[in-house]
C-alpha cells in the first residue's frame, strides 16, 4: 500500500525483523518498552527490556497486535499501533477516561513512533493514514485516539507525543471529545466501511 512517498506494511512475523531493527536503533524506545505500554501486560515495574521484547514478539506470533509499519525504501522508520480496547486496555489517565465515557470505542490508536532521524517528514501522518485505512477495511467503527494538545504550551520534544499531537488527528477529521489530563484529549472519529 502506498501512502505519500512511504510504503506501509502490517507488523507480522514477516516484518518483525524490520520493526526490531528500528526499536533497537532507538534504544528499545523509551529505554526498552518495545511498544508494550498499551498491551494487557503493560510496562514498568516488574518488567524487563528483554521481557518486553519477548512479549511483543509473542503478540506478533499470536496475531494479537495491529500495527502499521512505515518504510522509507527497505528501512522501517516508524509505526502506528491500533486495536480493540481488549487488545489495548492500558491507556493513560484511566480514571479520568472512565468518568466521561459514553459509547465504548471499537478501536483505539495506541502508540505512534518515528525513528529519531526521520521526524517531521510525514512518517507519522503516513502511519496514521494507513491505520485508518486498515480499520475501514476491517469494517470501520468508532475510533479513539488520546493525543497531546500542541497549542497553548511551549514546543515539546517528540517523546512527549507518544500518542501523537492532536493536530495530526485533526487532519484526519478526528474531533476533540473531552480532556482527560492537562494536555491530553480523547479524540474520536467514526469510520464507515
Ligand atoms: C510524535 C511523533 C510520532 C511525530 O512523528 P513525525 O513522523 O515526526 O510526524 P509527522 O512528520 O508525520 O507530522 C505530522 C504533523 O504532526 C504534528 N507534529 C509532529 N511532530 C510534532 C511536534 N514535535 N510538535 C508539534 N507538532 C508535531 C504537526 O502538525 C505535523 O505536521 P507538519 O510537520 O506539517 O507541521 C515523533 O516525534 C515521535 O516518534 N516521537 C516519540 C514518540 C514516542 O516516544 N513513541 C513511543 C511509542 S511506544
Amino acid at each position: 500500500m502506498e501512502v505519500s512517498s512511504y510504503v506501509t506494511r502490517p507488523l507480522s512475523p514477516d516484518t518483525w525483523d524490520d520493526f526490531a531493527r528500528l526499536v533497537e536503533a532507538n534504544n528499545g524506545v523509551w529505554g526498552g518498552c518495545w511498544c508494550m505500554g498499551f498491551h494487557p501486560e503493560g510496562v514498568g515495574k516488574g518488567h524487563t527490556v528483554s521481557g518486553n521484547r519477548l512479549a511483543k514478539q509473542a503478540h506478533v506470533r499470536n496475531g494479537t497486535v495491529h500495527q502499521i509499519l512505515v518504510y522509507d525504501g527497505d528501512e522501517c522508520v516508524g509505526w502506528c499501533q491500533y486495536g480493540s480496547p481488549v487488545e489495548l486496555p492500558n491507556i493513560n489517565n484511566p480514571k479520568a477516561y472512565a468518568k466521561g465515557l459514553g459509547e465504548v470505542p471499537d478501536w483505539r490508536i495506541g502508540c505512534i513512533f518515528t525513528g529519531s532521524g526521520h521526524r517531521r517528514s510525514g512518517v507519522a501522518r503516513a502511519a496514521v493514514g494507513a491505520a485508518l485505512a486498515a480499520i475501514r477495511d476491517a469494517g470501520g467503527g468508532l475510533v479513539e485516539a488520546y493525543p497531546e494538545q500542541v497549542e497553548g504550551r511551549p514546543a515539546q520534544r517528540g517523546a512527549y507525543f507518544h500518542t501523537g499531537p492532536a493536530d495530526l488527528f485533526e487532519e484526519f477529521g478526528f474531533e476533540r471529545d473531552r480532556k482527560i489530563a492537562k494536555w491530553r484529549w480523547v479524540m474520536r472519529l467514526r469510520i464507515r466501511s
